[in-house]
C-alpha cells in the first residue's frame, strides 16, 4: 500500500481582487486526499491558485490537472486554440511566442476573455505551465466575475438577471471585416450557436458571475439590436477597472490554476523579439445555468 503523507499546505492571498499562493505541493508527484481538497476549497475561494517553481512535463501536468477533472474536449465541429482541421485536438497546448513554428497566439494583445464560451459547455478552469517568460511583459491579468457581478447596481442586476447571450466564435470570424464587438445585423450563421445565461451560477459556490468576455463578439437573445449593444456597452465598461484584477508577473516554473468560469484573463502584446513558452490543459465544464 502506497501511504501518501500529506505536507503542510499553506494558502496565502494575493492582496488583489482574486487568487492565493500555494505553498508545500509538488505538482509533478502523487498528492494526497487532503491536499487535493484543500485546493479545490481554496480555488473556490480565491478563483486562482499559483504553484511555484513547479518542474513538469507534459504528463505530470496531465495527471496533476486531471485531479480536478476530466480533460476539456471541443466538439468535433468547433474550432478552439490550437484546432487544426482534420486532427484531434492536442491535450497539452502549447502557448509558444519565438519558440516554434505554428504559433496560435503569437505576441499580440489578448482581450480579457474566459475560454471556449462560444461551446455548449465551456471548461471550468486551466491549468498553465510556464517554460520561458520574457524579461519584460508577457504577464496575463485576471479579472474576477464574481466581484464584477456583486459590484453592480441593483437595477442592473435586476435588468440582466434572465438574460442569455451568444458569444460567437472569434476562431470562425471574418479577419478581413473590422472586429465586431456586437452583432447588429443578422449573418448567415457558419456553425451552431449555444446561448448562455449573461449572469451565470457557478456549479460549485452557487455565486453569481457576470459571464461576459469584454471583447468578443456577443448578442443578448430577444432584445433590440441597439439596446442589447448599449447595454453590454455598459457591462462592458463595468468589468474595465482596475479594482476587479489581479496582474501576474510570470517566472519559470509558475503554475497558475484558474477557474475559467468566474474569471476573464487578459494579456496585453508584449516585445515581439521575446521568447515566452506556456503549456496549458483545459477541464472539461458544464452547461452554464
Ligand atoms: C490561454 C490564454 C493567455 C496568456 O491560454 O487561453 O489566453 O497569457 N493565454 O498566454
Ligand atoms: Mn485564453
Amino acid at each position: 500500500m502506497v501511504t501518501l503523507t500529506e505536507p503542510t499546505v499553506k494558502t496565502t492571498p494575493t492582496g488583489a481582487a482574486l487568487g492565493a499562493v500555494v505553498a508545500g505541493v509538488d505538482a509533478s508527484r502523487p498528492v494526497g486526499p487532503q491536499t487535493i481538497l484543500h485546493l479545490k476549497q481554496a480555488l473556490l475561494e480565491h478563483h486562482l491558485l499559483l504553484f511555484q517553481r513547479q518542474t513538469l512535463t507534459d504528463e505530470q501536468l496531465l495527471a496533476f490537472a486531471t485531479y480536478f477533472g476530466s480533460l476539456f474536449v471541443p466538439p468535433a465541429e468547433i474550432p478552439v486554440l490550437a484546432f487544426r482541421p482534420g486532427e484531434p485536438p492536442p491535450i497539452v497546448v502549447t502557448i509558444a511566442h519565438g519558440a516554434q513554428e505554428h504559433e496560435d497566439l503569437g505576441n499580440h494583445e489578448l482581450a480579457p476573455h474566459s475560454d471556449h464560451h462560444w461551446t455548449p459547455c465551456p471548461s471550468s478552469g486551466a491549468l498553465m505551465h510556464a517554460l520561458e517568460v520574457p524579461s519584460q511583459g508577457g504577464d496575463t491579468h485576471w479579472l474576477n466575475l464574481v466581484l464584477a457581478y456583486e459590484e453592480l447596481d441593483p437595477a442592473t442586476k435586476e435588468r440582466i438577471a434572465d438574460l442569455q447571450l451568444i458569444t460567437y466564435n472569434p476562431f470562425l470570424s471574418d479577419h478581413s471585416l473590422p472586429a465586431a464587438k456586437y452583432r447588429l445585423a443578422p449573418q448567415p450563421l457558419v456553425s451552431p450557436v449555444y446561448p448562455h445565461p449573461l449572469v451565470r451560477t457557478h456549479p460549485q459556490s452557487g455565486q453569481k458571475i457576470l459571464y461576459l468576455d469584454a471583447d468578443t463578439e456577443v448578442e443578448i437573445v430577444g432584445l433590440a439590436p441597439s439596446e442589447g449593444a448599449q447595454l453590454i456597452e455598459t457591462l462592458r465598461q463595468h468589468l474595465n477597472q482596475p479594482r476587479f484584477y489581479y496582474q501576474h508577473r510570470w517566472s519559470v516554473g509558475d503554475l497558475v490554476f484558474w477557474d475559467n468560469q468566474s474569471t476573464l484573463h487578459y494579456r496585453p502584446a508584449f516585445d515581439p523579439a521575446a521568447r515566452r513558452v506556456m503549456k496549458r490543459v483545459s477541464l472539461a465544464g458544464s452547461r452554464p445555468f
